[in-house]
């Protein structure tokens, strides 16, 4: 009530504001145009909240006159009617025309210069039209007799993009909406930029460059656009974009609105056909994001076969199995004629030779985390199918599954190919064997190196510990001095749970210490290539040691301080422990400003990189998924009551759960985990860090933690790895999570429903349902009803053969669903450092 009185006398202050403003300047604000109400020049028609401007307007520096809309004021125009013809002076009108049926604007010749162009038939004849700026922006004309709009802007676009507005194309007819550029920043006249929405089976948003496209968006999944890089995906809490259909499918069009009214955004191609979007809150702009950033984001910038990374030196590589189509040119940093196919395939063979003779059968290599290249052709295929129908089909040289689009295929040349650092989608490309082979020699000789691991790691270890005693001396002593300070200065409050106290109890005497010169050596310099991961900690890296051991480095960037309390406890934590069941540090290096974790490389990456992927997720039958589940319970256990210290990992997840080359499950990154001291049961924490969608309600909302937050985690770990389904996906268009999903179906006696496809087979059902009964005891909502880990893993093993009834489980509706994800798209790779603070997001 008060807040509305409050309201009322703001309204009044406002009316009574602008009322002295209209005195002082002179001029009556008009709300509409008529036949007897016309816009000279410095007047100006107003939507009725005020935001948005009719007038005359001039670019700096010209004596050109425009008739345009603004938002605010006149450096946010959004919309011109005269672009191509300027008034020279300031005698244009703008008014209705004689025979009452167009906006017209007029110079001082009463010639017009501008018109709606609403052809007359149109229009009821006796009827007198009026034009009105509406709140949204949008200039439109209406019959008075029958309050039809016969004209409006926004079918009519300048360069900007507004909530509301319709891009849209017409399969049928051709016709499309199209936003066009201005010529400068100075002259609204058409430009050689345009946006409009092109691919039309699977559409997707293009900047053109005149006819040659100079930008896509990658194809609408129903979600999101696939190819733009994940800092653009979920850029935005303010607005959803949407692409549909109308007319029975011939039309397609894409629109936005804004979810909270206090927000604003436009969207515009400017003159340089950039992207440019401004976002706004109660008037004030607080944001402008560039969509394209760099050369990678031209079309085709690397030409045919070409991709695009602009983290190589230089951008641009021909895909595996092509070679540049002219060598001199490439040479020179000229990409246009791009990459040909080094060897031919055996379809081809085939085909032209006639015989079947043809040598080995083609494959696929993997291109992770792409923008997919233009001209799909999607179906409805499943990724398995996908695959096949692309082998079978001699045109078919590279396919791609996303669970929105489904199966994606492509003939001919690849064009516009981009790899990302994170996010976007495997592609996988067409390889005649004989190029697969060269692959496969390589893959060989792994396999006699990870054979020869337990051995090498052992000589690894030797030899650094023989190697270098004096300086490792004075290493050791900078880590304990680092150790003690780190521990002092970093969030003082987590002192009683966390590092202090427990610093002496470690001793890392033992631990090896690595000289920078052999890791960077072992990395190549930690070049792009060996590049397996990127997190808040700074990047990971594959490399492989002198004597073949290969290793993975969490390399601490330089940049963040923020990092140096993770490393610091990683080394505290895990240093300590050994386990088959915990990845194992081999060292670590501190010189300088470089400090970095090594750990033996685990070859199977993740397991969400498995668990996840409608392809991979095969290779987990329901016996490797059961044990895969064993080995992490064991890991916890050991974690919470077999080692020297008492740990709680705090961001259990599955991308932290790694797989070595037997798929023996892993437990990774304990950046965030606290050692507990001798009777103490439970921590708190005002810094709540882990990932959302595992974090128990007491920790997430409390910032409480102990042991049965790790189980809250490892019950949800075990849900997903049972249904092969993220917590975080959508079930049944109602917005529930895993949780609820799986809770809803126990109370239906349906939970049957709940197993993954893959693994559903009458001879295991009992003992899956049985793991998903356990897993729902994990999950309960309230702390104390968790079985600890030791009890899970009795009840795994049968030891317990009556197992409780759960109680209902926290988090049942999926809430902030793609805050949740984005924190895992950056961070989802091998050995990657995963730290996701959910403090000041
Ligand atoms: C209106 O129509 C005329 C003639 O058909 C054309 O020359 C002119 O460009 C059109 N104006 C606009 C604003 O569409
Ligand atoms: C149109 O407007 C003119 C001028 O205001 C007025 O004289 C006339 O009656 C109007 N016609 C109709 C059909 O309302
Ligand atoms: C538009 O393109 C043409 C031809 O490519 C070029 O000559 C012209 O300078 C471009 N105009 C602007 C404003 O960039
Ligand atoms: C809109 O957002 C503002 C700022 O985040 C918030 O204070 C306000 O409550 C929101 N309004 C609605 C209707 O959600
Ligand atoms: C067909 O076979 C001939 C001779 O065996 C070989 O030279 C030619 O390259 C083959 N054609 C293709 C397309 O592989
Ligand atoms: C093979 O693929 C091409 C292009 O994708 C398609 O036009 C053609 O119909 C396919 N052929 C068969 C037999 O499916």
């Amino acid at each position: 009530m008060l807040g509305l009185l409050v309201q009322v006398n703001m309204l009044h202050i406002l009316f009574f504001i602008s009322t002295l403003y209209m005195i002082k300047i002179g001029c009556a604000s008009m709300s509409t145009i008529t036949s007897s109400q016309l816009i000279k020049y410095s007047e100006t028609i107003s939507s009725s909240d005020d935001a948005f401007k009719l007038g005359f307007f001039s670019p700096v520096n010209t004596t050109n006159r425009y008739v345009g809309i603004w938002y605010l004021n006149q450096s946010n125009i959004i919309w011109v009617a005269n672009r191509e013809k300027p008034i020279q002076d300031s005698s244009g009108v703008i008014t209705i025309s004689d025979d009452n049926t167009n906006l017209v604007v007029l110079n001082r010749h009463k010639h017009v210069i501008w018109s709606s162009n609403v052809s007359s038939n149109l229009a009821s004849s006796n009827s007198n039209v009026t034009a009105q700026l509406q709140n949204t922006g949008n200039l439109i004309l209406q019959e008075d007799t029958t309050g039809n709009i016969i004209w409006e802007s926004f079918k009519h676009p300048s360069d900007a993009f507004l909530p509301n507005m319709i891009i849209s194309t017409n399969q049928r007819t051709g016709e499309k909406v199209k936003y066009t550029s201005w010529k400068t920043p100075l002259d609204p006249a058409i430009g050689n930029f345009s946006l409009s929405l092109e691919r039309l089976n699977s559409p997707e948003v293009f900047v053109w460059n005149q006819t040659k496209p100079y930008w896509r968006s990658g194809p609408w999944n129903g979600q999101v656009l696939v190819g733009l890089p994940s800092r653009l995906l979920y850029a935005s809490d303010i607005l959803t974009l949407s692409i549909g259909r109308k007319d029975n499918g011939s039309i397609v069009e894409t629109t936005y609105t804004l979810l909270n009214s206090s927000f604003f955004a436009i969207a515009t191609v400017n003159s340089e056909g950039k992207l440019v979007y401004t976002s706004w809150m109660n008037g004030h702009q607080v944001g402008t994001t560039v969509v394209q950033e760099n050369e990678c984001d031209i079309y085709g910038f690397c030409g045919p076969n070409g991709s695009c990374d602009l983290t190589n030196s230089p951008i641009c590589t021909c895909l595996k199995g092509f070679e540049p189509r002219n060598v001199d040119e490439w040479n020179r940093q000229n990409w246009i004629s791009g990459c040909a196919r080094k060897a031919s395939l055996q379809c081809e063979r085939v085909k032209y030779n006639g015989s079947e003779l043809g040598g080995k059968g083609d494959g696929f290599v993997k291109l992770e985390m792409t923008k997919i290249p233009d001209f799909v052709q999607q179906s409805y295929l499943f990724a398995d199918a996908c695959r096949t129908e692309c082998l079978n089909n001699c045109s078919c040289v590279a396919y791609a599954y996303d669970d929105g689009i489904r199966c994606l295929t492509w003939s001919g040349n690849l064009i516009d190919i981009v790899r990302f650092s994170s996010g976007g989608i495997d592609l996988y490309i067409r390889q005649a064997y004989s190029e697969l082979y060269r692959d496969g020699k390589r893959n060989f000789t792994k396999i006699i190196i990870s054979m020869g691991v337990v051995g090498a790691i052992i000589f690894a270890t030797a030899s650094y510990f023989l190697w270098s005693w004096a300086s490792k001396y004075s290493a050791r002593r900078k880590i304990e001095k680092m150790l003690v300070s780190s521990t002092r200065q970093i969030h003082p409050e987590n002192r009683n749970a966390s590092l202090i106290g427990n610093v002496k109890q470690v001793k890392i005497e033992d631990l090896p210490l690595f000289e920078f010169q052999k890791i960077s050596t072992a990395t190549n310099n930690f070049g792009s290539p060996n590049k397996i991961g990127q997190g808040g900690f700074g990047s990971a890296y594959k490399g492989e040691l002198q004597d073949g051991l290969e290793i993975a480095v969490k390399r601490l960037s330089k940049a963040s301080g923020q990092g140096l309390e993770e490393f610091m406890n990683e080394v505290i934590v895990i240093s300590k422990l050994q386990h088959r069941n915990l990845v194992r540090l081999l060292g670590c290096c501190i010189e300088g400003e470089e400090k970095m974790l090594v750990y033996e490389y685990m070859p199977n990456n993740s397991l969400d990189f498995y668990l996840f992927d409608p392809i991979k997720k095969k290779i987990l039958d329901w016996q490797k998924r059961l044990y895969i589940i064993e080995g992490i319970s064991r890991g916890l256990l050991y974690l919470h009551r077999d080692s020297r210290l008492r740990i709680i990992h705090r961001d259990l997840k599955p991308s932290n759960i790694l797989l070595d080359g037997e798929l023996n499950p892993k437990i990774s990154d304990f950046g965030m985990a606290r050692i507990f001291g001798g009777s103490e049961n439970e921590g708190n924490t005002r810094r709540i860090v882990g990932t959302y969608g595992y974090m128990s309600p007491e920790y997430a909302m409390e910032g409480l933690f102990s042991e049965k937050s790790d189980v809250f985690s490892f019950g949800v770990l075990l849900l997903e790895i049972i249904s092969g389904r993220k917590n975080t996906s959508f079930y049944n268009h109602q917005a529930l999570t895993l949780l609820g999903y799986t809770w809803k179906l126990w109370n239906e006696d349906e939970v049957v429903a709940l197993i993954d496809q893959e693994i559903c087979n009458a001879d295991y059902v009992g003992n899956i349902l049985r793991c998903i009964h356990i897993g729902l005891l994990c999950v309960q909502e309230i702390a104390k009803e968790r079985p600890t880990m030791a009890t899970v893993v009795s009840m795994l093993n049968s030891e317990i053969v009556k197992l409780p009834h759960p109680s209902q489980p926290a988090f049942l509706l999926s809430q902030t669903e793609h805050r949740a994800d984005s924190g895992q798209q950056n961070n989802d790779s091998n050995n990657s450092v995963t730290v996701t603070s959910l403090q000041g997001r």
